[in-house]
């Protein structure tokens, strides 16, 4: 697998820093994701995987640090001096929730065509005449309704376009969710844990319609995600958090076989890790080797050396 995220990388984090008071979510975090590549952030409960991408997004502004998006061609947005809204519309960064945020009580198509009012309003020319009148704007409705059929179509829910997004089952607005946001026309979409609460067959799903994101769109995915059968099985990247830290970064080869990353799962002391790194392997992180259901989130620390670490 190549490992050329870092000599033209669709995003640059350098430095990040996000402190709350006295609580530091995230230190010093440097990594770069690859263009048309999964880039995987994963690491323990409250490692610092989310607030990673508030960052991102702008939700929150880092303590300190820069976030760099580089759009091919050269053209280089420092997304810590952006609001949230301008991300969205000029670094076309595109995002999901942990907890899933679809409008419930709008339609499926509604929820679609919402994600892009952007581009409809700005055709109607911000006026009522421009909305009923204008020739421009019905070509780009139309445009729209096109992007919102495709990507029902993707994403397998067209057959509920007209039901409330809200009454779909779970895996069918996670999937819902993906599609809203590939409506903005990102270039970078940022998922977190997509995978939640799908079953394994819905996970194999996922794992199909992001490998067709990524090279059928020549997206760069940036994915949250606890759920090893999605992770292995698909990033051609992974960087791993541990107490908002990075503690390993390269291929999942490479990360899976990480000491440090088996620790800071495992919460296990030195002696005892090549047993359980062991146990891990057989069990865990080759998940995507093995039938059977997606093991669950791993545990915050528990042992001994839970007790010890300490947040700095
Ligand atoms: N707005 C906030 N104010 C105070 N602390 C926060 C805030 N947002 C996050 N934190 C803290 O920052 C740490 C990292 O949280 P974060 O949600 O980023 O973890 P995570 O890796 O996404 O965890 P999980 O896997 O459970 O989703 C946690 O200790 C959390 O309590
Ligand atoms: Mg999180």
């Amino acid at each position: 697998m190549s490992e050329n995220w870092s000599s033209d990388p669709e995003l640059r984090v350098e430095h990040l820093t996000m402190r709350f008071g006295g609580l530091t979510a995230i230190g010093d975090l440097s990594f770069d994701a690859g263009r048309k590549q999964i880039t995987a952030l994963i690491g323990p409960n409250g490692a610092g995987k989310t607030t990673v991408f508030n960052c991102i997004t702008g939700f929150y502004k880092p303590t300190e640090g820069m976030i760099i998006h580089r759009h091919p061609g050269g053209r280089e947005f420092l997304l810590e001096r952006m609001d949230d809204f301008r991300i969205t519309q000029h670094s076309k960064v595109a995002r999901t929730f942990q907890n899933i945020r679809l409008f419930g009580g709008m339609t499926v198509l509604e929820n679609l065509m919402v994600a892009q009012h952007n581009v409809l309003m700005r055709a109607s020319g911000y006026t009522i005449g421009g909305l009923l009148g204008s020739g421009h704007f019905k070509k780009r409705e139309a445009e729209a309704i096109e992007l919102a059929k495709y990507w029902l179509d993707k994403t397998g829910v067209v057959d509920r376009a007209d039901d409330a997004a809200g009454d779909l089952p779970y895996g069918a607005q996670r999937r819902l969710e993906i599609a809203r946001a590939m409506c903005t026309r990102p270039r970078l979409l940022c998922l977190d844990e997509p995978a939640a609460g799908l079953n394994p067959r819905e996970s194999e799903e996922l794992n199909k319609l992001l490998i067709s994101i990524r090279d059928e769109h020549d997206m760069a995915i940036l994915l949250i995600e606890h759920d090893m059968s999605v992770v292995m099985g698909i990033s051609d990247h992974i960087v791993v958090l541990d107490y908002g830290r990075k503690i390993s970064d390269g291929t999942p080869n490479h990360v899976k076989n990480d000491p440090a990353v088996i620790r800071a799962y495992l919460g296990v002391e030195d002696e005892q890790e090549e047993p359980i790194a062991q146990k891990l392997v057989a069990e865990g992180l080759k998940v995507h080797e093995k039938e059977g259901p997606a093991p669950r989130k791993p545990a915050r620390r528990t042992t001994p050396a839970a007790k010890k670490g300490t947040r700095k």
